[in-house]
C-alpha cells in the first residue's frame, strides 16, 4: 500500500525529530556562510568540515573579508581539506560577489551556478537555505535516495540518468512550504538511513512506496559505474600426450602464473611444429580443441588448447617434465591448465 501523504510531507516530519538540526551552519540565513559550508560539504564529510569551517569564519566573516584575502591566506586555512581547487575558487567567486553583485550572493541559482566553483545542485541549495527558495538539489547522496526511491536504474554519473533524477527531484519539491526541512531532511537521509550498504529501510519515511525497497533492489540501486570492457589476450596451448603422459613446463618465476606448471603455448597454429620441436617432440597428430575463456583482474585470455599425440626424442629438455594424467592434475597448475587435461586427457 502507498503511503498516504506525499513523500515531501513525511520527510519534512522525519526531519523534524530526526534530523540534524545543530550544524553550525543551520540557523543562519547568510548566504557567505551557506555557501562556504556547501563548498566545504561538496567532499568532505560533516565531522571534518565543522573545524574548519569554523576557523575559516572567524578569519574571513564575510565576503568582503574573503575578497580582500590573499589566495595563500585562503589556501592556509584550507590546508588539511584537500581538493584545493576549491579555495581558489571560492577566492575568486568572493572577488565576483564584490564586483557584479554588490557584495550579495545573488538570488537566482542560475546566476549562483555562474560562479566558480558552483554547480547546479550546490546553487540550489545555496538559494534554499539562504533564500528559502523552491529549488531541486541532487547531490551524491540525494542521487542515491532517489534512485531507489525512484526506482531509476543505470550509473547516476551518465548524462540520462542524471536527467531523469533531476526530472524526479524537481517533482517531488514540496508544493508550497517546507523547502529548507525538506532538502535539509533529503540530505539527511541520504547521509544517514538510506546508507549505500545495509540501508535501515524499515525506519525510512520514504520506505511505504520506495520501488527499490518494495521490489528488493536496493542492493543494485543506484547503478555502478560501468567497467571499462577488459583487454582481450589470446594464447595456444599445447597438450602434448605420449604413451599416457603429458608434458609440462615449469614457467618464469614473475608474471602470472609465475613458477606453475602449465602447458607449452605459442601465439599461432603455425608455429606448433617449431615448437614440439622445441620441447623435444615431434606432431604425429592434431585436434583443434574447444576455445576456453580466462578472467583475470585486468585481462582476459582466450585459450585455444590443441590436442597433440607426439612422438618424444631421448634429448633432456630444461623445464619440462613428462607426467601421468593423474600426477599432472596434482601438480601446481593454473585452473584453466587443470581444467583442460582434466576435460580433455582422461578417457
Ligand atoms: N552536505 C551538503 N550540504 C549539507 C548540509 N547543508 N548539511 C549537511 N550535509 C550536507
Amino acid at each position: 500500500m502507498a503511503a498516504e501523504r506525499s513523500a515531501s510531507t513525511r520527510l519534512i516530519a522525519w526531519h523534524k525529530r530526526h534530523g540534524r538540526h545543530d550544524l553550525p551552519w543551520q540557523g543562519t540565513r547568510d548566504a557567505y556562510r551557506i555557501w562556504l559550508s556547501e563548498i566545504m560539504l561538496q567532499q568532505t564529510q560533516v565531522g571534518t568540515v565543522i573545524p574548519y569551517y569554523k576557523n575559516f569564519l572567524k578569519k574571513f566573516p564575510n565576503v568582503n573579508a574573503l575578497a580582500a584575502a590573499p589566495l595563500d591566506a585562503v589556501l592556509t586555512l584550507w590546508s588539511g581539506l584537500g581538493y584545493y581547487s576549491r579555495a581558489r575558487n571560492l577566492h575568486k567567486a568572493a572577488d565576483l560577489i564584490v564586483e557584479r553583485h554588490g557584495g550579495v550572493m545573488p538570488n537566482d541559482p542560475e546566476a549562483v551556478q555562474e560562479l566558480p566553483g558552483i554547480g547546479r545542485s550546490t546553487a540550489a541549495a545555496i538559494c534554499v537555505f539562504a533564500y528559502g527558495g523552491r529549488h531541486a538539489i541532487l547531490d551524491g547522496n540525494v542521487k542515491r535516495v532517489l534512485a531507489r526511491y525512484c526506482g531509476v536504474h543505470g550509473y547516476p554519473g551518465e548524462t540520462k540518468v542524471q536527467r531523469k533524477l533531476w526530472q524526479h527531484a524537481e517533482a517531488l519539491l514540496p508544493p508550497r512550504s517546507g523547502i529548507v526541512a525538506y532538502t535539509q531532511g533529503l540530505m539527511d537521509l541520504g547521509a544517514s538511513l538510506c546508507s549505500r550498504s545495509k540501508p535501515q529501510c524499515a525506519s525510512c519515511p520514504l520506505g511505504a512506496d520506495c520501488v527499490a525497497h518494495l521490489s528488493g533492489l536496493t542492493e543494485i540501486l543506484p547503478g555502478k559505474k560501468p567497467r571499462a570492457a577488459l583487454p582481450q589476450r589470446e594464447t595456444v596451448m599445447l597438450l602434448m600426450r605420449n604413451a599416457g603422459e603429458i608434458l609440462l613446463e615449469k614457467r618464469e618465476a614473475k608474471g602470472i602464473w609465475g613458477g606453475l606448471w602449465s602447458l607449452p603455448e605459442v601465439s599461432h597454429a603455425r608455429e606448433v611444429s617449431a615448437a614440439a620441436k622445441r620441447h623435444g617432440a615431434t606432431v604425429l597428430a592434431s585436434k583443434t580443441l574447444p576455445t576456453l575463456a580466462h578472467s583475470f583482474t585486468h585481462f582476459k585470455l582466450n585459450i585455444e588448447p590443441l590436442l597433440l599425440d607426439v612422438k618424444k626424442s631421448t634429448a633432456r629438455v630444461p623445464k619440462v617434465i613428462w607426467l601421468s594424467m593423474e600426477d599432472a592434475v596434482r601438480a601446481a597448475l593454473p585452473t584453466p591448465v587443470r581444467k583442460l587435461i582434466v576435460s580433455y586427457c582422461f578417457k
